[in-house]
């Protein structure tokens, strides 16, 4: 009974630690909103954010029709917050997409 209980938790515990180890894996609109305020987005290290000029995604709702999405993210990362351009295919900037593509206003989805 205790035994059989032990293996249950530890199975369960083996399981949470699996799915954190995905989501941090995973891109996420959440991802992408937490990068969007992070500073050190990109590997800076001043005090601005995204959030800064684009407060909860103020004057980027319309961006999920640009097709260079990705590219004007880095333009905004290395030009406003001075950080390094992110790889197009990671979970960061996938996560940023995301969050872009989740500002799109109700009327126009
Ligand atoms: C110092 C202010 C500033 C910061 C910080 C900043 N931006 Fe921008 N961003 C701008 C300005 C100004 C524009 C408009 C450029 C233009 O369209 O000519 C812009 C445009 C954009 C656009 C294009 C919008 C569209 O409709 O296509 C996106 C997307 C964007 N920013 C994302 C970001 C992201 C992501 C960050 C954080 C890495 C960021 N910005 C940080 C000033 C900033």
């Amino acid at each position: 009974m205790m035994k059989s209980l032990k293996a249950a938790m530890l199975a369960t515990a083996m399981v949470v630690m699996g799915l954190t180890a995905h989501a941090a894996e995973t891109p996420s609109v959440a991802l992408g909103k937490k990068l969007f305020n992070d500073p050190s987005l990109g590997g800076a290290t001043g005090a601005k954010t995204c959030a800064s000029c684009h407060p909860s995604g103020k004057g980027v709702e319309n961006a999920w029709k640009n097709p260079n999405l990705v590219q004007q993210i880095n333009t905004c990362i290395v030009g406003a917050l001075k950080g390094k351009p992110l790889p197009l295919e990671s979970v960061q900037m996938k996560s940023l997409v995301l969050y872009h593509q989740s500002l799109k206003p109700v009327t126009s989805r």
